[in-house]
């Protein structure tokens, strides 16, 4: 389809494209790439120049707008929540809108304040008195309460900043298994969609689609210079998210118990609690007198859990002050460490077994 304004630009030339249903499909590219344009010629909020548009198979422009907006849910940054509303209203508005009781939509409106993650005593609030990111659950919710089996989401998490937006970006996977809805979403930031389309289209300017491909592709084999430059230099890193740790070497380190006495080492030793949890690193030649208390520790790095993808490992191992990054099991016991040099071994094999 395409989409040609009055002014003559041309947000989006000729795209054709496919999306999985009950999936999330991540579109991604740079600021006036068209991708706000092209959500809005899903739900008719614009109408495309020439091409067709199909929900399930059948022509939006057949739809009565009003019917085809109820099954697809909206999500834009800033929320876009009513500010004179209380929260609870906010969310009930659709259903309000399609004849439901007000008591029944507040009601559901308030099991989907729990089901996106907050307590329904926000309900009473208005917007304002929200932070960006539970405003941004609030108008998921919203989305939400008419049930649609179609999601658009446009840059929903844009706004917020980058540890809000891991939750909210955790929050919307956790979801997702659960609903299992027709997702399509819009974002400018590469890591974001890696993270969470399963299929992901690589727009470029005017609505090209530079590459449809799913996260551990696009990383593999970006399409063109475009797209490995938009995936950026460190790909290789990023696609360690997808390579499994099976074969991974785990050695040992001289570990200690917190509340117990500690020899002075001149290794690093890797403190432990009574479960066999790690708390931290005694640096080489710490004398310890007395029980070793927590206090006398150099904190650990992230902890990498068995069998997680790769690059869980080599943060581990760059993020310990010691260069040995903690393997945990399930229960989040110590297994073992490993170093940077077993993680690049490893990858080193998996391409002389594949070359
Ligand atoms: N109503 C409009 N009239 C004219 N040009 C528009 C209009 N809306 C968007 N555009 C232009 O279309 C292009 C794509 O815009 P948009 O879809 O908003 O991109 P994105 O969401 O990727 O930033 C941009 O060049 C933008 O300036
Ligand atoms: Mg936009």
């Amino acid at each position: 389809m395409r989409k040609q304004y009055d002014n003559g630009t041309v947000a989006v030339h000729e795209l054709s494209l496919v999306v999985e249903t009950g999936t999330i499909t991540v579109f991604v590219g740079p600021s006036g790439c068209g991708k706000t344009t092209l959500m809005r010629m899903v739900n008719r909020m614009i109408d495309p120049s020439s091409g067709t548009v199909l929900v399930n198979g059948t022509d939006v422009r057949e739809s009565d707008p009003a019917r085809l907006r109820r099954g697809i849910g909206y999500v834009i940054q800033q929320a876009g929540l009513f500010p004179h509303r209380t929260v609870l209203d906010n969310v009930a508005t659709v259903p309000l809108l399609f004849g439901q009781r007000r008591r029944e939509a507040r009601s559901r409106a308030g099991e989907l304040l729990e089901l996106v993650g907050l307590p329904s005593e926000l309900g009473k609030r208005y917007p304002a008195q929200l932070s960006g990111g539970q405003q941004q659950r609030v108008g998921v919710a919203r989305a939400l309460a008419a049930d649609p089996p179609v999601l658009l989401m446009d840059e929903p998490f844009s706004a917020v900043d980058p540890v809000v937006r891991e939750g909210l970006q955790d929050e919307l996977l956790r979801l997702q298994a659960e609903l299992d809805k027709t997702v399509l979403f819009v974002t400018h930031d590469i890591d974001e969609a890696i993270k969470l389309g399963e299929k992901v289209a690589v727009l470029r300017q005017g609505g090209h689609l530079a590459q449809y491909a799913e996260p551990d592709d696009l990383l593999a084999e970006p399409a063109d210079d475009f797209v490995t430059s938009f995936v950026g230099r460190d790909r290789g890193y990023r696609r360690l998210s997808f390579v499994d740790s099976d074969g991974i070497r785990t050695g040992q380190v001289d570990t200690v118990r917190v509340g117990e006495t500690a020899r002075p080492s001149v290794e690093w030793q890797l403190a432990l609690d009574a479960d066999g949890r790690p708390r931290g690193w005694l640096e080489p030649g710490t004398t310890v007198s007395g029980p070793l208390a927590e206090d006398q520790l150099v904190a650990g790095g992230s902890l990498y859990t068995e069998h997680a993808p790769l690059r869980g490992a080599l943060d581990a191992a760059l993020s310990a002050p010691s260069g040995l990054g903690v393997v945990v099991d399930a229960d989040g016991g110590y297994v073992g460490v490993v170093t940077a040099r077993h993680v690049l071994d490893l990858i080193e094999r998996r391409r002389d077994a594949t070359a």
